[in-house]
């Protein structure tokens, strides 16, 4: 479990996400790459959920989200979820058609992903005219964990992103059109 305080640095270097949900026995997963922090303490973030999506149903009806930070070995996984929607399938959802694996998380409905490097728990702050406008949601993380291989305190009560040695396990930052970044060499400034 990662100090609430800590939370924002698990998207600080911007990461395309994989929003998971759920409602009323239904659940659904899409990718979004338009996602930062906003805030420390209590920690907020936001991420655009566009009116046409199934997920968006299913957040504003349930009032929370996760946010599922995936890696390269998930980028095929990431394009995939967002190319369709799970509101097309009939008798079954994107989890099962692919075979996904889960776990639950403590405070929300929404099921997290395994495989990820990271998860924020989120529970929606209502802001209707950003989200009817902007398709701009605003949540408090309530909860917030992450693979310590890549991501860990160093004793110090503060929390750095390492990749060396886990190719497989970098973040992955979209640009467009199914191009993406890995996340790459980490670099500590001096002056601070
Ligand atoms: C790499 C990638 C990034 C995306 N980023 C966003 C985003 O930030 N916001 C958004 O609303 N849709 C984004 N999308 C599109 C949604 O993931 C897509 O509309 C998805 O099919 C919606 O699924 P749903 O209807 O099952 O919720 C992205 C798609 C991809 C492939």
């Amino acid at each position: 479990m990662i100090k609430l305080t800590q939370a924002y640095r698990l998207l600080n270097h911007g990461p395309t996400i994989l929003v998971s949900s759920s409602f009323n026995g239904k659940q659904n997963i899409m990718a979004a790459a338009w996602n930062m922090p906003l805030d420390f303490d209590p920690p907020k973030i936001c991420v655009v959920i566009d009116k046409k999506t199934y997920t968006r149903e299913l957040i504003e009806a349930s009032g929370s989200f996760a946010i599922n930070v995936p890696c390269v070995a998930q980028v095929d996984l990431v394009t995939k979820l967002g190319s369709y929607s799970g509101r097309e399938l009939q008798g079954t959802d994107k989890f099962a058609e692919n075979q996904l694996q889960t776990f639950a998380a403590k405070h929300i409905a929404a099921p997290l992903l395994t495989g990820c490097v990271a998860w924020l728990e989120c529970k929606i702050i209502p802001e209707p005219h950003n989200q009817n406008t902007y398709d701009l949601f605003i949540a408090e993380v309530v909860a917030a964990y992450a693979d310590e291989r890549v991501f860990s305190n160093k004793g110090n009560g503060q929390y750095h992103w390492h990749f060396e040695g886990h190719d497989a396990l970098r973040t992955i930052h979209h640009v467009a059109g199914g191009a993406f970044f890995a996340a790459g060499k980490s670099i500590q400034a001096q002056n601070t």
